[in-house]
């Protein structure tokens, strides 16, 4: 039985790891096992390195599941070492992720520029995913709600909703990115409502509540179902685990059970 309306989504970042050869190995892997499974209720994609998307993208063909880690502010010209949205699109990117924390808190990306690199996404028709998290230090002085909520509206600053029909926001608290220690389901399901609220306040209920908020954090093929058992929970945004195919296409089998497959 259904719990939400809302397609689960599956991301899986694969930062800056893998040769070549073996991004488009486990492409062809995560490809077969999704197909061998007959899931169609999940929409996944992975995110591959910036100089994997173009193998990646002709391996996994026209469903093209494909997405970037990054885009640049700009739409073009002499940004030396950056790659525009639009370019992504060409090559069969379908989506970008905007903001993860390794950009936003590692390399102290502010929300005026995440705001400016949405825009840049939604004009090359990317779906974004924009990451939010607070860090330990934020989390344990009892403020992680209110910087998700000053993230978002920074981050969303200008866009009307209308233009962000197929946003995603996930929710990754930095402390639990890459550390193995995960958020429990009702710490992440309180923030996703948070994460809601704000939509809410920013538009509208009915916007609200039909952006997909996904989870991120150390989420693997064990504790993925608890998470994704969350009404709130609408898929999750998975960094090591998704590198290992079978691991991956359990954690999709996890999203499908969430619309009864
Ligand atoms: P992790 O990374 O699953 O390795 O914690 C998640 C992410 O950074 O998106």
């Amino acid at each position: 039985m259904a719990l939400v309306s809302r397609t689960p989504f599956v991301g899986g970042n694969w930062k800056m790891n893998l040769t070549h050869a073996r991004a488009v190995e486990l492409a062809r892997a995560i490809d077969a096992i999704n197909s061998a499974s007959g899931n169609r209720s999940v929409d996944w994609a992975v995110f591959p390195p910036f100089v994997h998307l173009g193998a990646v993208a002709a391996t996994l063909g026209e469903r093209s599941h494909v997405g970037a880690q990054d885009c640049s502010a700009h739409s073009d010209g002499a940004f030396t070492g950056q790659v525009s949205a639009s370019m992504l699109a060409e090559i069969g990117c379908t989506s970008v992720l905007i903001g993860h924390s390794e950009r936003r808190h590692g390399l102290a990306e502010s929300d005026a520029l995440l705001s400016r690199k949405l825009t840049r996404a939604l004009d090359a028709s990317l779906i974004p995913i924009l990451c939010v998290g607070e860090t330990l230090l934020q989390r344990d002085s009892g403020d992680a709600h209110a910087i998700i909520q000053s993230q978002l509206r920074g981050s969303l600053a200008g866009h009307d909703e209308l233009a962000l029909t197929q946003l995603i926001v996930a929710y990754e608290p930095v402390w639990a990115i890459g550390t193995g220690r995960t958020a429990t389901p009702d710490d992440a399901a309180h923030m996703h409502r948070t994460v809601r609220q704000t939509l809410e306040d920013l538009y509208s209920a009915r916007f609200a509540q039909r952006v997909r908020v996904i989870y991120g954090g150390s989420v693997n093929a064990k504790n993925a179902a608890e998470l994704f058992s969350c009404e709130e929970i609408d898929g999750g945004l998975i960094g090591g685990a998704s590198l290992n195919a079978t691991d991956f296409g359990a954690i999709m089998t996890a999203a499908a059970a969430r619309v009864g497959q």
